[in-house]
């Protein structure tokens, strides 16, 4: 079976049934976890890691999964598989519908390698400050690399779904949304850092980010005939009176 196929198979398979033959049991990874931060060498902790099956991830078992409208992440690290524990790297896998988009963001401690298993993307990058905007369209069977702590970019450019797999050179990689943690800063902050654009313009973007696997590019949509329906909005930035927003204000 073609690496590809199989990967479309087990997704398929999620869809179905959710059977818990790996470590979803959230008591074992708690339990794991304790040890290894206790044992001191590779062969204690290889005694700590007493099952088979707390060295498998499923990552069709929903474990690690955020559904949002632009597609589906599933992200195996060292706080939901133990195994990963000082192995120095992660891995997430990626489910986007037609023009879903991976949202601009960093990982603060890891750079990425990505490999697209099917379809057609775009994945764009900028390391720092001085450094030039890198741009890549990928083709099934093609990866690319995201620098540590670069901004950076995925999208769908096709009308079919798309899979894509992750590997992340640190075991707690970290993920950080561009948009939604600089509309995080108090607005008065965001406001002045975006050239005045008003205290209410700045409420009103900062209440409309979509989650971080959101529906793409309108000039993808309009190839595709789709609509830009609701997303779920659930990773903004939870406010306290420090970055509340002032929507009296203008
Ligand atoms: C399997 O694991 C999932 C996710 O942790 C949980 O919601 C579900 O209840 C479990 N199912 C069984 C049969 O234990
Ligand atoms: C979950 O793990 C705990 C601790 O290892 C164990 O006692 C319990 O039986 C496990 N539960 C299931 C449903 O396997
Ligand atoms: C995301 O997960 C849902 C629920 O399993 C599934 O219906 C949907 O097809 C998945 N999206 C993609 C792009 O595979
Ligand atoms: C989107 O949300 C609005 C406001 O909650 C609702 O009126 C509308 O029916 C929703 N549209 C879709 C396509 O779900
Ligand atoms: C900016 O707004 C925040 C609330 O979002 C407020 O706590 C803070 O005092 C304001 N800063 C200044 C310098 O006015």
């Amino acid at each position: 079976m073609k690496f590809s196929t199989f990967i479309l198979t087990i997704s398929a398979a999620a869809c179905i049934s959710a059977q818990n033959t790996t470590n979803t049991n959230a008591t074992r990874t708690a339990e794991l976890l304790e040890g290894l931060q206790k044992a001191p060498t590779r062969l204690a902790r290889l005694n700590v890691l007493g099952e088979n099956t707390d060295w498998l991830f499923d990552f069709t078992s929903g474990l690690g999964t955020t559904r949002s409208a632009g597609g589906n992440v599933t992200a195996a690290n060292v706080a939901n598989f133990p195994a990963l524990f000082a192995n120095g790297l992660a891995m997430t896998i990626g489910q986007m519908e037609p023009c879903g988009m991976n949202t601009p963001h960093t990982h603060p401690r890891a750079t990425e390698i990505l490999y697209l298993v099917n379809g057609e993307m775009e994945a764009g990058f900028i390391e720092e400050n001085g450094a030039r905007f890198v741009k890549n369209t990928l083709t099934k069977g093609q990866g690319t690399l995201f620098p540590q702590g670069s901004i950076h970019y995925q999208t769908n450019t096709g009308c079919d779904p798309v899979l894509f797999v992750a590997v992340l050179n640190n075991e707690d990689p970290g993920s950080s949304q561009i948009a939604q943690r600089f509309f995080g800063l108090p607005p008065n902050v965001t406001q002045a850092t975006l050239g005045d654009i008003g205290l209410q313009e700045v409420n009103d973007l900062s209440t409309g980010i979509p989650d971080s696997m959101a529906i793409g590019l309108d000039q993808c949509l309009q190839k595709c005939g789709l609509t830009r329906g609701n997303q779920t909005m659930g990773q903004q930035q939870p406010r306290t009176s420090d970055n509340a927003l002032s929507l009296n204000m203008k």
